[in-house]
C-alpha cells in the first residue's frame, strides 16, 4: 500500500507527478493557510507533510499517529517544535542551499531602495510630484564603501557579503555564535561583538534564523545604541526583532531608516506605523519569491519528503535531526 503525504502549499505539477510516483498525494489547492481544525483531521492516517506555515507540535503530532517525516518549502523552520518532532522519531526537513542567491539578492535591493529611498521617489515621480530639480531633502545614502554589519553569518549571510564586498567595496563585518574563518578569509571580513557592530554600521543585516534565545534579539538598547545615520535590514523572522522597539527608534530618529521583508504578524496590518513610514521599504516576505527559486524549493522539497519517507537521512535533515 502506498503511503499518505498531505501537502497543504500550492505545488506544480512536474512535482506532484514526482510524489505521486511513489505515494498517495493529497492537495490543498488554496494561498490561504490551510485551517487548523482541518489539518489536524486531514493529518490522522498520512506518513508525511510537506507544508511551511503550519506549526508542527505536540498537538498536530497527537492527532499524526503514523506519521514520519515533516518537511518545510523553507530553510527557516521556526514553525517546528523540534524537541517533539525528536520524542517521536519524525523526520524534518527543510530547504537550505537552493534559495541562497534569490534571497541575497533581495537583501540587496532591500539595502539599495532603502539607502537611496527608490519606493519613496518612485511614487514621488508617479504623483506628478517631479516639477523640478530634485534637490537635498530628497537626497539618499551611499551604499558602496560603507560599512555593512551582518548578523548571523550563515550560508544566505556569506552571500550578501560577497556581493558587498566584490560588489560594492563594502566593508563587511559580523556577529554570529561561532566564527566563520573560511568566510573571513574568502571575503576579507572580520568578526565583532555584537555592541560594537551594532554600534559602528551603517547598515546592519539581520539574518538570525527565530530561536528561543534569538527571540526580541534587537531590542530597545540594539536601537538605541546605533548610529543616527543607520538602515536597518531584516529578512529573517520579525520575532528576532522587538517591533515596538524599532516603531519608537524610528518616530525618535535613533535610526535613519529600515528595509524590512518579515514581520512579527504576517500578512502586516494595515494599522501598522511602520506601513505609513516613508523612510521604511516593506515587503511581502519575498526573500525567495522567484518563479526559478519557489520551483527548486518544491522539487527539493519533494525529493527530501520521498527520501524520508525510504527510510533515507537526507542532506536537508534539520541539523538537530542529524
Ligand atoms: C519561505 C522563508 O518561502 O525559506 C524561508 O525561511 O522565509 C521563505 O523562503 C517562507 O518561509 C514561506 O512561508
Amino acid at each position: 500500500m502506498k503511503k499518505k503525504v498531505l501537502v497543504t502549499e500550492p505545488i506544480p505539477f512536474h512535482v506532484k507527478e514526482l510524489l505521486e510516483r511513489e505515494v498517495e498525494v493529497e492537495l490543498w489547492e488554496q494561498a490561504d493557510q490551510m485551517p487548523r481544525e482541518l489539518l489536524l483531521k486531514k493529518i490522522t492516517d498520512k506518513h508525511g507533510l510537506i507544508t511551511s506555515k503550519d506549526q508542527i507540535d505536540e498537538e498536530l503530532i497527537k492527532h499524526a499517529p503514523v506519521l514520519e517525516a515533516v518537511s518545510n518549502i523553507s530553510v527557516g523552520y521556526d514553525n517546528f517544535d523540534v524537541q517533539a518532532l525528536k520524542e517521536n522519531n519524525i523526520l524534518a526537513t527543510h530547504t537550505p542551499y537552493v534559495l541562497d542567491e534569490t534571497v541575497a539578492d533581495l537583501i540587496f535591493g532591500l539595502i539599495i531602495s532603502t539607502a537611496r529611498r527608490i519606493p519613496e521617489l518612485d511614487r514621488y515621480v508617479k504623483e506628478g510630484n517631479w516639477t523640478h530639480s530634485i534637490d537635498t531633502p530628497m537626497f539618499g545614502d551611499n551604499v558602496h564603501h560603507k560599512k555593512l554589519g551582518i548578523i548571523g553569518m550563515g550560508r544566505i549571510g556569506e552571500k550578501v557579503a560577497r556581493r558587498a564586498r566584490l560588489g560594492f567595496e563594502m566593508e563587511v563585518s559580523y556577529y554570529n555564535r561561532n566564527r566563520k574563518e573560511e568566510v573571513e578569509t574568502k571575503y576579507d571580513v572580520y568578526y565583532e561583538d555584537f555592541q560594537s557592530l551594532i554600534a559602528t554600521s551603517d547598515f546592519i543585516l539581520l539574518m538570525t534564523p527565530l530561536t528561543n534565545e534569538t527571540y526580541h534579539l534587537i531590542d530597545k538598547d540594539a536601537f538605541e545604541n546605533m548610529k543616527e545615520s543607520c538602515f536597518f535590514i531584516n529578512a529573517s523572522r520579525g520575532a528576532v526583532v522587538n517591533e515596538s522597539a524599532l516603531i519608537a527608534a524610528l518616530e525618535q530618529k535613533q535610526i535613519r531608516g529600515a528595509g524590512l521583508d518579515v514581520f512579527t504578524q504576517e500578512p502586516v496590518d494595515i494599522s501598522n506605523p511602520l506601513l505609513k513610514m516613508n523612510n521604511v521599504v516593506t515587503l511581502p516576505h519575498v526573500g525567495s519569491a522567484t518563479a526559478e527559486t519557489r520551483d527548486e524549493m518544491k522539487q527539493f522539497t519533494a525529493e527530501s519528503m520521498l527520501k524520508c519517507l525510504q527510510g533515507d537521512k537526507p542532506e536537508s535533515l534539520i541539523k538537530e535531526l542529524k
